[in-house]
C-alpha cells in the first residue's frame, strides 16, 4: 500500500546531467505550497542512446526450459532424474497383460545415457495382438506413461513428433504403439505406431496428428506401448510440438513471440547461478552441451535443484540468439561455487581458463578450429559474432570477492590475448589489476517501490570515467507471486527511466528471472517476468512495462528535468525491509528516434491519484496530435495470469493538444508514454 501524498511543501527534484551541480541529485525541499509538476525536455541537450540498452537474461531457473522455453514434453526422457525409480513413468497395461518396468543399468544407448528404461511384457496370450487403429483390441499391452511437464499440452490439428531409442529382447517381436491420451486412458487423442524394433539400439521416430475438433486440454499424457511379450529397452524418449521456426530440438512459439515482441538487443546467458552450480559436475559446462542430443549426458543443476537435460544447449542459445537477433552475452564459469568452494588463480583454475576459450572458440571459430568444426558438425557452420563474455557470476558472493582479481585477470589475459576485440564483463567492482569493460550489476528491489524509486536516480551522478555498465539482472519484488504485480512494474519503470537517462553510462539491461512455470512446485524465485503452465502463457505486469520502454526507444537521450517533483511516503509492507521513506513519484525520460522523426516520452507516476503535469520542450517543434501509451489498473496488486493473461496490458490512445507546452493528467499508477511528433 502507498501512503498518500504528502500535502507539504513543493519537492525539487531535477533529473538529467544538464542541470545538476557537483553536489549531485537530492530532494530539495521548499517552504511553499505545491506547484504542479514540470516535465522539461531539451533536444537541444542530447545525447546517443545505447543500442544494446533493453536485453533479456535467462538460466535454469523455475523450469525455465526443462517444462518451459525448450520445447521438449517428456519430463526425465533419459531416465536419471532419480537413480533408484523412473520418476515421472508409470506402467500402463491391459487388464489382461502382465509386465514390470524398471530402470536398467546393464543396458544402455551409449556412455552419455548409462541408463534404459526396461519394459518386461510378460503377458501369457498367444500372439502379438495387432492395433486396429480407431477401434483396437488390445489384451495384452504393456508400457509406460510420461505425464510430461505438470500435463502434456494437446491442441487441435497440431502434429507431435515422437522419437525413441530402442532396442528388444527376450523374443519381442511386436510393435511399439504411441498415443496421446487423457490421463485415464479413456480418450485417444493421437497415435502412432513402430513395427519392427532390432535386437541393437536404434532410433525410431513417428508422427502423432490430433484432429481439427480436438478441445485443447493438459489433461494428458504420452503412452508407450508394446503388443507383445519380450523385453523393451528405452532411452531418451522424446515428443515435440511445432517449434519457433520449425527448428528442430527447438522452442516453445508462444514463449518466442513473448520474446519477439519486447525487441530484446541481447540475450544474458547461461545464467545466473546456473553457471556456477556447487561442484565441477552441478556446474554448467558447454563442452556437456553440444554435439547430438543423445550424447548430451546432462546434469543435476546444483543451484536449482532439478535435473537438466542439456537439450537446451550452447547451440541452442546461440540459434536462439539468432532468431531473435540478439546479441550473446555468454558468461563462463570463474571459478567460484555457490557452496563457497573457489578454485583459486593459478594451475587449477587454468582448465576452467581452457573451456572459456574452447566455449568462444566453438562460438566464433572458423571450421578449421577444433571448436569451430565441432559447431559446424552440429549443423551450424557459420560463426557467431561475440562481443561481450562474462567472467562469473555475482562473485562477491561466498567469499569470492577476495579471490576474484586473480580470477578475472587470469581469464582476461587469456582471452584477450587470442580475441582483443571481446569486451570481458567482471561480476564485480573490485577488479585492479586489469581494467574490466564492463561492470555487471544486480539488484532486487525487495520492499515495495521504495528502493526501485530511490535506484532510479542512482546514475545521475555516477563517475563516467570508469567502466560501462551492465545491468544484468534487476526486478522490482515482494509482489503478489507469482509474477510481477502493477506495484512491481511502477518500480521497475520508474527504475528504468533512471537507466535511459544515463544510457550513456549504463549501456545495457535485463530483468530477472525470465521465466516461470506457474504449476506449484516450479517455482524457485518469485517475481518473474513470463509464466505459462503447459498450455499457455502470459505477459506479466512488468512485461508489458519493459515492452513499453523497449519498443519506444530512440537513438538519443534527450535531457529531462522534473520540477516540482510529488513525493510521497512508502512503508515496506508490500515486502522486504526497507525502512518507510519519503521517496520521488514522478519520473520521466526521453530519448529521441531521428530516423521516425518521434520522441518518445516516458512518465511514470507511482501516486494513488492522478497527476496533472505540465509538459515543456525545447528546442525542437511538436505537433499537436500524437500517440499515448498507457498501462494502469485500480490495485497495486492486480496482476496477469493464466486465466487472465491480459488484465494489466497497455493500451493505446490519441493524444492531442501537444506542442511545445501543454499539460497532461497521468493517471494514478501509471506508465505513459507519450509519442511525440516533431515538425
Ligand atoms: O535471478 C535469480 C538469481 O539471482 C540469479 O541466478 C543470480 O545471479 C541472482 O542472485
Amino acid at each position: 500500500m502507498i501512503a498518500s501524498p504528502r500535502p507539504f511543501s513543493a519537492a525539487l527534484l531535477l533529473f538529467g546531467w544538464s542541470l545538476l551541480g557537483p553536489g549531485g541529485l537530492s530532494p530539495t525541499l521548499h517552504a511553499q505550497p505545491a506547484a504542479a509538476p514540470v516535465i522539461r525536455v531539451n533536444a537541444a541537450s542530447a545525447k546517443p542512446g545505447s543500442p544494446l540498452l533493453y536485453g533479456i537474461m535467462t538460466e535454469e531457473i523455475n523450469y525455465s526450459y526443462e517444462g518451459g522455453l525448450y520445447a521438449e514434453l517428456i519430463i526425465n526422457r533419459s531416465f536419471q532424474h532419480s537413480a533408484q525409480n523412473p520418476d515421472y513413468w508409470s506402467l500402463v497395461k491391459d487388464a489382461a497383460a502382465a509386465g514390470t518396468i524398471t530402470l536398467d543399468r546393464s543396458e544402455h544407448l551409449n556412455v552419455a545415457l548409462p541408463v534404459s528404461l526396461r519394459i518386461d511384457n510378460t503377458s501369457v496370450l498367444p500372439g502379438p495382438v495387432p492395433d486396429a487403429g480407431a477401434v483396437p483390441a488390445p489384451r495384452q499391452r504393456v508400457g509406460v506413461a510420461n505425464a510430461g511437464y505438470w500435463g502434456i499440452p494437446i491442441k487441435p490439428s497440431t502434429t507431435y513428433r515422437a522419437s525413441f531409442f530402442a532396442k528388444a529382447g527376450n523374443g519381442f517381436a511386436g510393435s511399439v504403439l504411441l498415443s496421446l491420451e487423457s490421463n485415464d486412458g479413456a480418450t485417444v487423442f493421437a497415435r502412432a505406431q513402430v513395427a519392427g524394433v532390432s535386437g541393437n539400439w536404434n532410433k525410431y521416430e513417428a508422427v502423432l496428428t490430433t484432429s481439427a475438433n480436438v478441445q485443447p486440454t493438459a489433461g494428458a499424457r504420452f503412452v508407450l506401448l508394446t503388443n507383445s511379450p519380450g523385453t523393451l529397452w528405452l532411452s531418451q524418449v522424446s515428443l515435440f510440438p511445432p517449434t519457433w521456426n520449425n527448428r528442430p530440438n527447438g522452442l516453445r512459439p508462444d514463449l518466442m513471440r513473448l520474446l519477439a515482441d519486447l525487441e530484446p538487443k541481447f540475450l544474458r546467458f547461461p545464467g545466473g547461478n546456473y553457471v556456477e552450480g556447487n561442484s565441477p559436475e552441478t556446474r554448467f559446462d558447454f563442452k556437456k552441451t553440444v554435439g547430438p542430443v543423445h550424447e548430451r549426458p546432462g546434469h543435476r543443476n546444483g543451484a536449482w535443484g532439478y535435473f537438466s537435460e542439456d537439450g537446451m544447449g550452447l547451440l541452442e542459445f546461440l540459434t536462439w540468439c539468432e532468431d531473435l537477433r540478439m546479441e550473446p552475452v555468454v558468461a563462463v564459469f570463474a571459478g567460484l561455487f555457490l557452496n563457497s568452494n573457489v578454485i583459486p588463480a593459478g594451475p587449477q583454475l587454468e582448465p576452467y581458463v581452457q573451456d572459456a576459450l574452447d566455449e568462444i572458440e566453438y562460438i566464433t571459430g572458423d571450421v578449421g578450429t577444433k571448436w569451430g568444426a565441432q559447431r559446424a558438425k552440429d549443423g551450424h557452420p557459420a560463426p557467431f559474432k561475440l562481443t561481450y563474455v562474462e567472467i562469473g557470476n555475482e562473485d562477491s558472493l561466498n567469499g569470492g570477492t577476495r579471490t576474484y582479481d586473480a580470477r578475472f585477470t587470469q581469464f582476461y589475459r587469456a582471452i584477450k590475448a587470442k580475441h582483443p576485440a571481446i569486451k570481458l564483463i567482471a561480476t564485480i567492482e573490485n577488479v585492479t589489476s586489469v581494467t574490466p569493460d564492463l561492470i555487471d550489476d544486480h539488484q532486487y528491489y525487495n520492499s515495495g517501490q521504495i528502493t526501485a524509486r530511490q535506484a532510479a536516480t542512482r546514475y545521475d551522478t555516477a563517475d563516467r570515467n570508469g567502466p560501462r555498465i551492465i545491468f544484468g539482472e534487476y526486478a522490482t519484488r515482494g509482489a503478489t507471486p507469482p509474477t510481477s504485480d502493477l506495484g512491481n512494474a511502477l518500480g521497475d519503470a520508474a527504475f528504468l527511466t533512471g537507466l535511459e537517462r544515463n544510457a550513456d553510462h549504463v549501456t545495457m539491461s535485463t530483468y530477472a528471472p525470465l521465466f516461470l512455470n506457474v504449476n506449484p512446485g516450479a517455482s524457485n524465485w518469485p517475481t518473474d517476468l513470463i509464466g505459462y503452465d503447459a498450455l499457455s502463457s502470459f505477459g506479466s505486469v512488468s512485461y508489458y512495462a519493459q515492452k513499453m520502454f523497449s519498443t519506444h526507444y530512440g537513438d538519443t537521450v534527450l535531457a529531462t528535468v522534473i520540477e516540482n517533483t510529488p513525493t510521497e511516503r512508502l512503508t515496506a509492507e508490500r515486502g522486504g525491509s526497507a525502512q518507510p521513506a519519503v521517496v520521488p513519484s514522478l519520473f520521466a525520460s526521453a530519448t529521441r528516434d531521428t530516423a521516425k522523426g518521434l520522441i518518445y516520452l516516458k512518465v511514470v507516476n507511482g501516486l494513488g491519484t492522478p497527476q496533472p503535469g505540465n509538459i515543456e520542450l525545447a528546442g525542437v517543434d511538436i505537433a499537436a496530435n500524437g500517440e499515448a501509451v498507457v498501462l494502469t489498473s485500480a490495485n497495486l496488486t492486480d496482476a496477469n495470469s493464466i486465466a487472465e493473461p491480459t488484465k494489466v496490458v497497455p493500451k493505446t490512445e490519441p493524444a492531442t493538444g501537444l506542442g511545445r507546452r501543454f499539460t497532461r493528467t497521468f493517471p494514478a499508477r501509471s506508465v505513459t508514454v507519450l509519442i511525440l511528433k516533431t515538425n
